[in-house]
């Protein structure tokens, strides 16, 4: 049997500002979702953490996004998480929960966080790993297929907490790995894997801010496979990068329209 592994071009959409940005994103989410529940049924999606989705997670919390998503049929996870409770100031989850979970009607039962605050990481992740292949109905040691992950980027180059250097970096089995990240401001991080990441039907960069532009240069370059969010190329999937003006200023003129 041969495998071809097909390398998907980026699609790369440069938006006005983090407005038009969020707006974007926030359509795509519904359009994703709307096909997804079309034809499977159910909308798999992995929320991105950190500051930039925010907004788009705001977006999709209010009409008329919010009355076009399938939330029934949508079934949310953690593309990471922090080493926090939920109620932190610091939890992913918190960030999404305050700005989109608590005010649509989704199943609780059909959002699944990363428990960061509890004890034994490693079990954390083994307990996340499993609770994602019983949701997304896969075999032990298969990898679930994502309809969606959302992604930021760090100025470091990292992307949900695989960080440069990081051994899990390599990790072709686990799907969930506990990671201890020495710079972040809270070190002890739990992150779906690159298997995971390179299995989705879609993954979506949201970045915003000239603060952003160099990394984004660097990570879009040909052979930027150095940089963890280099190395997010889906097998057979889609890969957008939804960028504001500012986080595109370094990119050829040619690059997203
Ligand atoms: C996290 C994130 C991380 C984030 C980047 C960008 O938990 O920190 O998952 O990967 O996406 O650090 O963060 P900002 O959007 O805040 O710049």
């Amino acid at each position: 049997m041969m495998i071809v592994v097909m390398d998907v071009a980026p699609e790369v959409r440069i938006l006005e500002d983090d407005d038009e940005l969020a707006e974007t994103a926030a359509g795509t989410i519904v359009d994703l979702a709307t096909s997804a529940v079309a034809q499977r049924g159910r909308f798999s999606v992995a929320l991105a953490g950190g500051a930039t989705p925010r907004a788009t997670y705001e977006r999709l919390a209010r009409p008329p996004l919010s009355e076009l998503m399938p939330w029934a049929r949508t079934y949310v996870f953690f593309g990471d998480e922090r080493g926090v409770p939920p109620d932190h100031p610091d939890s992913n989850y918190g960030m999404a929960y305050r700005a989109l979970l608590s005010k649509v009607p989704i199943p609780p039962r059909q959002i699944f966080r990363i428990p960061g605050e509890a004890a034994d990481p490693e079990s954390v992740a083994t307990d996340y790993a499993r609770t994602l292949a019983e949701e997304m109905k896969v075999r032990r040691g298969d990898v679930p297929r994502l309809d969606l992950v959302l992604l930021g980027l760090g100025i470091d180059g990292h992307t949900a907490s695989l960080f440069p250097g990081s051994p899990v970096l390599k990790e072709v089995f686990r799907t969930v790995a506990a990671v201890h990240a020495a710079a972040a401001v809270i070190p002890q991080r739990f992150t779906l894997t690159f298997p995971v990441l390179n299995a989705a039907a879609c993954v979506i960069f949201l970045v915003s801010g000239s603060v952003k532009a160099k990394v984004v240069k660097a990570a879009l370059a040909e052979g930027a496979a150095t940089l963890p969010a280099g190395m997010v190329r889906p097998t057979d999937g889609r890969l957008v990068w939804l960028l504001d003006r500012g986080a595109a200023a370094l990119l050829p003129r040619a690059a997203g329209g």
